[in-house]
């Protein structure tokens, strides 16, 4: 019998999962026993039949390799199945709306998990799913937040680290890559996560790389609350000094032409056009940052026993060298695998948990 452990009386089921600040701490402690107590029993090889004949709606309008594989894998070792579905294969495609669609699924199965990612569109999205769905719609990334990811990060940190994160020191900094504009949803969520665990985060970019304004100021009050810290630099040398964790990653610049607050507010699809419009003053920027990369040199400012961590998929060459993404203080593959007990822990709280 799997128990759901702590002191408290948390209830979870058929509660939304868009962004983790709508969980109390001691809610997401809960998720992260579960995710732990699944982790060995599936070492062990014992079934976890916790969500069994249910039924997991995967809507990704943005491509995934661990987000999909995670939850689809994840639910079936719960006994339960997930149906993988794209836009372009739904009436979606044909302008079928949010309300709609969250109905009809959400009276055909037990819960919703949806990637949408478009800048200005994806939590807009997320949350019209949420308003008229009667099942649990679980965040599988969109434009403000990434849950399932930073839960991952944080089940990986303390297995590292211990429970107990007051002090410890992380640095969450933006490197650099040449796709596409990659959502801020990742160093978000870590912002906000971590402060409330009490760690001491320092964000780094290259100015102009802001993160939105509001989650930066949400962050800073979780710091406040948790006494935890968030420091803001712009030379990533001195934000990898004495770090006991590293996360160099990646987001596109979406406010380097200064008006964050109007783009976040104005119609998305007006938003998408001013960005369209000025790729190329953006991306000429963002070849002005080409040196932050992590290697060997930046490691070496870092504490000893540091660990250098990357949601992935990860840009090589570009945001991290081979012998760093590879070496002894990378855990990135630990933290994938994580993915998939948080995701099973995250699900049967939400999808079969107690009411
Ligand atoms: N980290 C992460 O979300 O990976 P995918 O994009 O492959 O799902």
């Amino acid at each position: 019998m799997i128990s759901y452990g702590g002191s408290s009386d948390p209830f979870f089921k058929g509660r939304h999962l868009i962004t983790l600040q709508d969980f109390t701490k001691e809610e997401i402690d809960v998720m992260l026993d579960l995710a732990r107590e699944l982790k060995l029993k599936f070492y062990r090889g014992e079934p976890t039949p916790l969500l069994l004949y249910k039924v997991l709606f995967l809507i990704f309008f943005d491509e995934s390799t661990r987000t999909r594989n995670s939850m689809q894998a994840g639910i079936a070792q719960l006994g339960g199945q997930g149906i993988f579905l794209t836009p372009d294969k739904m009436q979606i495609a044909h302008g079928e709306s949010a309300r709609d669609t969250a109905i009809i699924l959400s009276r055909f199965g037990d819960g919703i998990g949806i990637r949408h990612c478009t800048f200005g569109v994806g939590n807009r999205y997320m949350r019209a799913i949420a308003a008229n769905s009667r099942a649990p719609v679980m965040n599988l990334q969109d434009d403000y937040y990434h849950p399932f990811q930073v839960l991952a990060d944080l089940m990986t940190i303390q297995e590292r680290f211990g429970r107990d994160l007051k002090g410890l020191k992380v640095t969450i900094s933006w490197a650099y890559a040449k796709s596409h504009l990659k959502p801020l949803s990742v160093p978000q969520s870590q912002i906000l996560l971590f402060t409330r665990y009490g760690m001491e985060v320092t964000l780094a970019y290259p100015e102009k790389f802001d993160l939105m304004p509001e989650i930066v100021e949400q962050a800073r009050k979780n710091a406040e609350d948790h006494g935890g810290k968030l420091n803001i630099v712009h030379d990533m040398d001195e934000a990898f000094k004495d770090a006991d964790v590293v996360i160099p990653k990646n987001w596109g610049g979406f406010f380097v032409l200064g008006n964050a607050k109007e783009l976040m507010e104005m119609d998305p699809a007006e938003a998408m056009k001013i960005l369209k419009e000025n790729e190329k003053v953006i991306w000429e920027e963002t070849e002005r940052y080409k040196n932050w990369i992590a290697d060997e040199r930046r490691m070496n400012l870092t504490k000893k026993h540091s660990i250098y961590m990357h949601a992935l998929p990860a840009d090589r060459g570009r945001e991290v060298v081979d012998s760093v993404i590879d070496g002894p203080h990378s855990v990135v593959f630990d933290e994938a695998e994580n993915r998939i007990h948080t995701a099973k822990a995250v699900m049967a709280l939400l999808m079969g948990g107690r009411s």
